[in-house]
Parts: structure tokens; C-alpha cells; sequence
């Protein structure tokens, strides 16, 4: 080795020892006299200090030294003289003082500073990843990633799982998200696709006796990129035979209680985790994955608003809509500007508008008057109705109702964006807090009205409740299936369900989806033979590995707890891809390009 230590683990009982340390120049400075840098490695940093009087060509030479410079040293570790200790670094009680210094390679001087915090455009950031994983964030985010991937497969491993690899090169599976497709060489006209999941796979290893597999699966999905979606991510994949659904979210209660309480217990999370319908999560929250770290539930105000004067209420109710609101304690002072702001947001997120009605401090609700009251609409209610409306969403003096009128699904996705907007400009979402809950219930079909067909909520693997089987025939839109969410603190972490696994239900699931007799012959038809060779019952989960990682480093972007990520546009920064290739490359694929 060209060190015998680590720079971050240099400590006061080392104090007298000769030591051999490599790694970058963090930063330098010249003391008229003596030269200092701090010398970074993985572990951390090691101040050295160059003294031109007991070695002056080596103090000579630390002249040069420039940041990232890579450099071997010698010396002896010290105790910081007296005074001069800093107590914000690890090893900050101790100096080492030079007695040799090897460059063994210079840098040029990077595009953004490693040494400091200051914001650095990302699109520059992922251009020189190497140099952006070098910082002090990035290094504990994917130390924090090393760790959490080692808890789950001792954890998994513990509990009998195996790790199966399943291939890359599949055929097509439907996840809900278009392939990236790999055409084959050998078979001209022939692709394969990358693994959106490995859904099938793993069904066809409970056929196989594998009764407990799991694994880390990079997974692959050409669709709309946000701040929580790449287009290869990888999942935490698993899947069980013999189990129904209590057994499969209890196990992942247990996963995700001690992943916080052994790799992040500075974050606080609390058992049981609350189980939530989605029809009780649509109502509340108006989403699915709702952020628990606060209140601030919705309430359905269409009973009082249809006896209200007010066009737009009563139109929402009359077309089968909705009038659903919340309440912004603490509110009742926004400025006219402050409320605009609101309401662009909400018809930014496809809401026609937001009633705001304010209450005034001072008057109990009882005592209020219209006066008290501070509303775009207050000509169109009756001070009655306002407190109905108060009551009912628990609005007091001070506090503001936020209330959108119009089509269901609308305004459910306009207020659980208002909502978590709200929470966070009011500090309601604790930083600290993990709030992990698990959605059930999910309904098992939804219907697409461009393409007049059913399509699975889930995935088409995912079983009926047997109590709702009979609807399948009758009201498919109704059946509930016995698919299950984990969310926390307003993401969607992992999506799973027990499983069909007879063959007659699966065909009959794909007939609701609308695949005539051949497509699912040519699609499915490998997963159908398997169901004929006695299949175990079997479910199971997969988890948005990056996004468990990302919420326990703290973040809301994904691509800080992965080394090498893509642009929201897809892009490889760093390597350049995607590019053109070799004309040759592609006729080799009998492939060619349209103009
Ligand atoms: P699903 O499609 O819900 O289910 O995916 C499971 C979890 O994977 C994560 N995820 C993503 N993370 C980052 N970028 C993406 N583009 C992306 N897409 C999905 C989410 C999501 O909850 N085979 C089923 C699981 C099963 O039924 O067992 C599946 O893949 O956190």
C-alpha cells in the first residue's frame, strides 16, 4: 500500500507515530512560514503542516501544492499546539508534520470547488461526476446506500431468502411505461426488451420452489422523468410463496423499522405503520401516497356547497363532481398576493380555481359575522354556511379554508399538492420524521376512456379480493384487488400484491383488459403454460430502491444517491449517451434510420 493509514482516523492516541498518508490536497494555506493542507480521503480529513525550518525542501516543494493535486506524506502525528484544536472535524486534536512529500499526480483546477458547499449548476455537477463525488454529500449519500444495501440482504438473508439474478434481455412485460428494446443481431427484425421489473421472472421462480427470492434489480422504464424517477433505477425485489397479504406487510414493517433504527436513527418512525384504504387515502388526502408528517386532511364541504349561492359549487356537484377543502391554520392574514399565488397553484395542477375564505382573529366562531369573514365569494354565502363549513373542516378564528369545486380526480390532485405545499411553507413536515403507512385496498381496474378499455391499476398479475371476484362479471370498476403501497412522507416507495395463480383467472383478468385470444397466446403465453404445472398461491413486493435511499439521505432528488444518473431528458452527461453509432453498427442489427 502507498499509505498506512486513513487521513479521518487519525485520533490523539496516535500521537508519535510515523505515518504514510495519500489522498488530495482539500485545501492549502501559507502561514508565512509554515504551509498547511488538509489532506482528504475517503475517511475524512488530516491536517499536515510543512515546516520550513526542520524541512525545508519538503516545505519547499508543499509550496507548489495545489487543490486536488494527489500526494503521499510522511510524517509524524502531533498534537495540535494548544488552542489551535478544531473541534468540527474528527481529527482535529492532531497534526501531521511533513517530513516527505511525493506528488503523485497533479490536477487541473476543477470546474466547481470540491472544498466548499456553495450551489454549483447540476447539468455541470453530472458532467464531471467524478469530481462531483468527490464531495462531502455525495460520499456520505453513497456510503449511506452501501449500508442500506447491506441491511436488507442480512435481513433477507436471515429470514431465508436467496438472491436470483434474472436476465436483462427479456421480452417485453407490461409495467405500464414504454421498453427500451435491444434489437438482436442473430434474429434480424427480432428485439428484446430491457426489464421494466422482474414480475414475471419472479412469479416463474415461485412456480419453481424458490419459495422467499429478493433481489437488487436494476430495472428499466422510458417514461415522463421527475425529481423521483430515472430511467434505470433499481428495486429491492421479492416476492413469497404461501403467503397472503398480512404476512408480506408485516415483514416489510419489520424491514423498514430496523433499516431506520440500525443505519438512520437519527430519523424517527413509529409503529405499527398505519394502513390506510386508498378509497379512505383518496378522501383525506386526495392522493395515494400521502405525506403523514402532518394533518391538514381534506373534508367534503358538497352537502353545504350546494345550498350555497355560489355557481361554481353547485355546477360541480350538479356535473358529479366534488367541493373538497382544508384548512390553513394560522392563515386568515395572507395578503391578496399570497392568496393569488395559491390559486395559480392549484390551476396550475389542473384545478379551474380555489376559494379562500379567511377568518378573522378576535370572535369566536358562534360570534362571527360575514364582516369577520374575508372571502373572493363572501356576497354568495350565508354566515351559516360558513360555519357549517368551519365546523366541519375545523377552521377557527385566525385560520383559512382552501376549498376547490370541480371534477373529482381533479380536485383530489389539485388540493394533495396544495396541501403538501402548505405543510411544508407552514414547517409541518418534520425533516426528522418518517412517516411510513401502507395504502391497501387499491381498486383493481381503472377505466381508460381514450382507449375505451379497463386497465390494471396494478400490473395484470395482481388478484381480486375473493370477495369482489363476482363484480369481475358485473362492475369491474368496483372490485377491489388485493394489491398494497408502502409511501412515505409523500412518496410512493414500493407497490405489490398476492398474485393470481390459476390459470383460468388470469385468462379471464387479460379478457377484462381486452387482449384478444392470440395477443395473449404471443405475450403471455409462457406464464400461462407455467400456471398448469401447480403453482404455489404467491405475492409479493418491489421497492423503489434510489428512493428509499433518497428520503432516508433527506434529499427529494434521486439522482443524489446514485454515482452515475441520468438527466430528466435521459441523458448520460458524463459518458454522452445516448449518440450515434457506426453505420456499420447498424446494418450488423439490420437496422435503418428514418430520415
Ligand atoms: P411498480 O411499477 O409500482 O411495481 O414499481 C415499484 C417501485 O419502483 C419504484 N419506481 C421507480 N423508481 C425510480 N424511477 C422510476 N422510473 C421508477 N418506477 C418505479 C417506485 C415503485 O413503487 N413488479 C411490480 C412490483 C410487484 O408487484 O411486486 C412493480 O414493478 O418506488
Amino acid at each position: 500500500m502507498l499509505k498506512t493509514r486513513d487521513c479521518g482516523d487519525l485520533r490523539p492516541t496516535d500521537v508519535g507515530d510515523r505515518v504514510t498518508l495519500a489522498g488530495w490536497v482539500h485545501r492549502r494555506r501559507d502561514h508565512g512560514g509554515l504551509i498547511f493542507i488538509d489532506l482528504r480521503d475517503r475517511s475524512g480529513l488530516a491536517q499536515i503542516v510543512f515546516n520550513p525550518e526542520s524541512h525545508p525542501e519538503t516545505h519547499d516543494r508543499a509550496d507548489a501544492l495545489r487543490n486536488e493535486w494527489v500526494v503521499q506524506i510522511e510524517g509524524e502525528v502531533t498534537r495540535r499546539p494548544a488552542g489551535t484544536e478544531n473541534a468540527k472535524i474528527a481529527t482535529g486534536e492532531v497534526e501531521i508534520v511533513a517530513t516527505s512529500l511525493t506528488v503523485l499526480n497533479p490536477s487541473l483546477t476543477p470546474p466547481f470547488a470540491i472544498n466548499d458547499d456553495s450551489p454549483v449548476d447540476e447539468a455541470l455537477r453530472l458532467e464531471y461526476r467524478y469530481l462531483d463525488l468527490r464531495k462531502e454529500g455525495m460520499q456520505r449519500n453513497l456510503k449511506l446506500r452501501h449500508r442500506v444495501t447491506r441491511y436488507i440482504r442480512d435481513f433477507l438473508d436471515a429470514r431465508g431468502f436467496l438472491e436470483i439474478e434474472t436476465p436483462m434481455l427479456i421480452k417485453s412485460t407490461p409495467e405500464g411505461a414504454r421498453d427500451y428494446l435491444v434489437p438482436s443481431r442473430i434474429s434480424p427484425g427480432h428485439f428484446y426488451a430491457l426489464p421494466q421489473s422482474p414480475q414475471q421472472l419472479k412469479q416463474l421462480l415461485m412456480v419453481a420452489g424458490f419459495d422467499r427470492y429478493y433481489q437488487i434489480v436494476r430495472c428499466f422504464r422510458d417514461e415522463d422523468l421527475r425529481a423521483d424517477r430515472q430511467p434505470e433505477f433499481t428495486q429491492l425485489d421479492l416476492e413469497m410463496s404461501f403467503v397472503e397479504e398480512q404476512d408480506i406487510l408485516a415483514l416489510m414493517e419489520e424491514l423498514f423499522a430496523g433499516l431506520v433504527e440500525s443505519v438512520t436513527p437519527h430519523l424517527k418512525t413509529s409503529r405499527p405503520f398505519p394502513r390506510l384504504t386508498y378509497a379512505e387515502a383518496m378522501d383525506r388526502y386526495g392522493t395515494d401516497k400521502p405525506d403523514l408528517r402532518f394533518g391538514l386532511e381534506l373534508v367534503d364541504l358538497a352537502d353545504i356547497a350546494v345550498e350555497t349561492e355560489l355557481g361554481i359549487f353547485r355546477s360541480a356537484v350538479d356535473q358529479g363532481g366534488t367541493v373538497k377543502g382544508f384548512v390553513a391554520p394560522g392563515c386568515a392574514g395572507y395578503t391578496r398576493r399570497q392568496i393569488n399565488e395559491l390559486i395559480e397553484f392549484v390551476q396550475a395542477r389542473g384545478a379551474k380555481g380555489l376559494v379562500t375564505i379567511a377568518l378573522a382573529e378576535g370572535k369566536s366562531l358562534d360570534e362571527m359575522e360575514l364582516g369577520d369573514v374575508r372571502s373572493q365569494v363572501t356576497r354568495f354565502l350565508s354566515m351559516d354556511q360558513v360555519r357549517r363549513m368551519a365546523q366541519r373542516a375545523g377552521a377557527g378564528p385566525g385560520d383559512m379554508m382552501l376549498i376547490v369545486a370541480g371534477e373529482t380526480s381533479v380536485a383530489n390532485t389539485a388540493l394533495a399538492q396544495l396541501r403538501n405545499e402548505i405543510g411544508r411553507r407552514l414547517g409541518l413536515a418534520d425533516p426528522s420524521v418518517l412517516a411510513f403507512a401502507f395504502v391497501v385496498d387499491f381498486p383493481l381496474v381503472k377505466w381508460n376512456a381514450d382507449e375505451k378499455r379497463w386497465d390494471a391499476l396494478h400490473h395484470p398479475f395482481t388478484s381480486v379480493k375473493a370477495e369482489d371476484l363476482p363484480l369481475l362479471d358485473t362492475d369491474p370498476g368496483r372490485a377491489r384487488s388485493q394489491a398494497y403501497d408502502m409511501v412515505c412522507n409523500g412518496f410512493e416507495l414500493s407497490s405489490g400484491s398476492i398474485r393470481i395463480h390459476e390459470r383460468h383467472l388470469q385468462e379471464k383478468m387479460f379478457e377484462l383488459l381486452g387482449y384478444t385470444p392470440d395477443e395473449i397466446e404471443q405475450r403471455f403465453g409462457h406464464l400461462l403454460r407455467a400456471f398448469d404445472y401447480g403453482t404455489p398461491p404467491h405475492g409479493g413486493i418491489a421497492y423503489g430502491f434510489d428512493r428509499i435511499v433518497m428520503i432516508l439521505a433527506g434529499s427529494d432528488n434521486i439522482r443524489d444517491v446514485i454515482a452515475f444518473p441520468k438527466t430528466q431528458s435521459a441523458t448520460d452527461l458524463l459518458m454522452g449517451a445516448p449518440s450515434p453509432v457506426d453505420p456499420q453498427q447498424l446494418a450488423d442489427l439490420h437496422l435503418r434510420l428514418l430520415e
